[in-house]
């Protein structure tokens, strides 16, 4: 009863979404186990780009089964126009789309609460992506939040509904300075919902074990990445659900064992969106281009991305925090515009050389990354297919990544089709 992990080892947007839908191929059911619409997946296939939010990456597969764990937080409005793209580019959906009766659902106060917050916080800003994952989150656990059993159980819904806005209410009128929400406007937009989700919401858990037992190949999809988890990451600047490997188990309700292998997706370099420390970052002329090179706007807010040089660092302590049995590096295509590739391999801190990346925030705010620097390879990966066909420079610059990490290169991904993607070694034999 093989899993597989796939998961982001920088902060989000690695690729996560190209690569679960190249690997899809390779197994029977993707599972989405945490976060919520604050990912922006992208898929390109067939000429046809595909921003996913909510669905796993596998969905443009036909015949394979995607399920939405207990550990995701969904905006219903988000989940119904998601799933109706997607039907009307012809995908069929029902009986292999599943929604787990457990996660919980994200409701017009989140939002409202959560721009608030960000208000508040001045200066010291997350820079969110105002979804209202936080405060679902942080509802989930004050034990005050609505999952979608109850959705679909619209009795119940209303019920809870009735005592939790009585309480949002008060909190956004006399505390947050903020407009109310009407208990019926919210009950009748969320009974649309609940008529058009009803069909796909189900105990994930036996889902996800009838599965298993059947002997079938399940991919776990990570959203964010590992310096964005709520335990790892450097908070306060991170997202509120468990990002690295480990939350699978909880998110979708499997034990340990299931985890066969962990593929970190690296990009080559490294971005951020939102505030929070970032050491490799470029902000002048080489941060301008990776942005330009590499297109690196927000798929889910359009926001332009932080970049800067890959870390490795960072990477080193993602490794641990994930358990990687492998990397798949991508965006190595970008880096083919430079002359001159530099990678972070320590820092410098008041103390001396650091090795290992510091879990306190203020700390990380206080070192300079120590470089090394590697030729350019002079020719656009893009038009590479095969491990072979690679400049000597290009596998150089792709062995240091694995000598230093520790962790072998299975693919190298040259371009965001799905065609442009280099196999060198299969990522679930690792
Ligand atoms: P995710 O959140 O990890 O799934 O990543 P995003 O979809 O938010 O951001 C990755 C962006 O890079 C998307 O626009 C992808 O289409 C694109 N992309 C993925 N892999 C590659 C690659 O190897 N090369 C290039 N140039 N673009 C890529
Ligand atoms: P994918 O899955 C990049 C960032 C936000 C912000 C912080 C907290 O596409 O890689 P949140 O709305 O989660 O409370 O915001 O986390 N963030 C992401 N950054 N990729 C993502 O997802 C992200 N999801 C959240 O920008 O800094
Ligand atoms: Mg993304």
């Amino acid at each position: 009863m093989p899993g597989y992990v796939v998961v982001g080892m920088q902060w989000g947007d690695e690729g996560k979404g190209k690569i679960v839908d190249y690997l899809t191929e390779q197994v029977d059911m993707v599972v989405r186990h945490q976060g919520g619409n604050n990912a922006g997946h992208t898929v390109v296939a067939g000429g046809h780009t595909t921003i996913l939010h909510l669905l796993p990456s596998g969905i443009l597969h036909p015949g394979r089964v995607c399920v939405i764990g207990n550990g995701t937080v969904l905006d219903p409005a988000v989940l119904v126009n998601e799933i109706e793209g997607v039907a009307e580019a012809g995908h069929q959906l029902e009986g292999r789309l599943f929604i787990s009766d457990c996660a919980h659902i994200i409701m017009p106060y989140h939002k409202r609460c959560e721009g608030a917050q960000e208000r508040f916080r001045g200066n010291a800003k997350i820079g969110t992506t105002g979804r209202g994952i936080g405060p679902a989150y942080a509802d989930k656990a004050d034990r005050l939040g609505i999952r979608f059993g109850d959705l679909i159980d619209f009795e119940c819904f209303k019920t809870k509904l009735e005592k939790v806005l009585a309480y949002k209410n008060a909190l956004l009128q006399d505390v947050l300075n903020e407009e109310p929400f009407n208990f019926q406007d919210v009950v009748d937009e969320y009974a649309r919902y609940a008529e058009r989700l009803r069909p796909f919401v189900a105990d994930g858990v036996s889902i996800v074990h009838d599965a298993l037992r059947s002997n079938r190949r399940i991919m776990f999809e990570g959203a964010q990445g590992a310096m964005l988890d709520i335990d790892h990451g450097t908070f306060p600047y991170v997202t509120s659900s468990t990002t690295v490997a480990g939350g699978v188990c909880a998110g979708a309700g499997v034990g340990p064992s299931v985890v066969k292998g962990v593929v970190a997706i690296v990009k080559a370099y490294t971005t951020r969106v939102g505030a929070g420390p970032f050491p490799t970052e470029e902000i002048g002329e080489v941060g301008e281009r990776l942005r330009n090179e590499g297109q690196e706007f927000g798929a889910t807010t359009g926001r332009p991305r932080r970049c800067g040089w890959l870390d490795l660092v960072q990477l080193r302590r993602a490794v641990l925090l994930n358990g990687a049995t492998t990397i798949v590096l991508t965006k190595a295509d970008v880096l083919s515009a430079f002359d001159v590739i530099r990678i972070c391999t320590g820092y410098e801190s008041e103390e001396g050389r650091i090795e290992m990346f510091p879990s306190q925030t203020s700390e990380l705010e206080r070192v300079t990354p120590v470089y090394e620097e590697w030729p350019g390879w002079g020719v656009d990966l893009a038009e590479c297919t095969s491990w072979d066909e690679l400049p000597p420079n290009a596998k150089a610059y792709f062995q240091r990544i694995e000598e230093l990490a520790g962790v072998p290169v299975s693919i190298v991904s040259v371009g965001p089709g799905r065609e442009q993607t280099i196999l060198r070694s299969d990522p679930f034999s690792h």
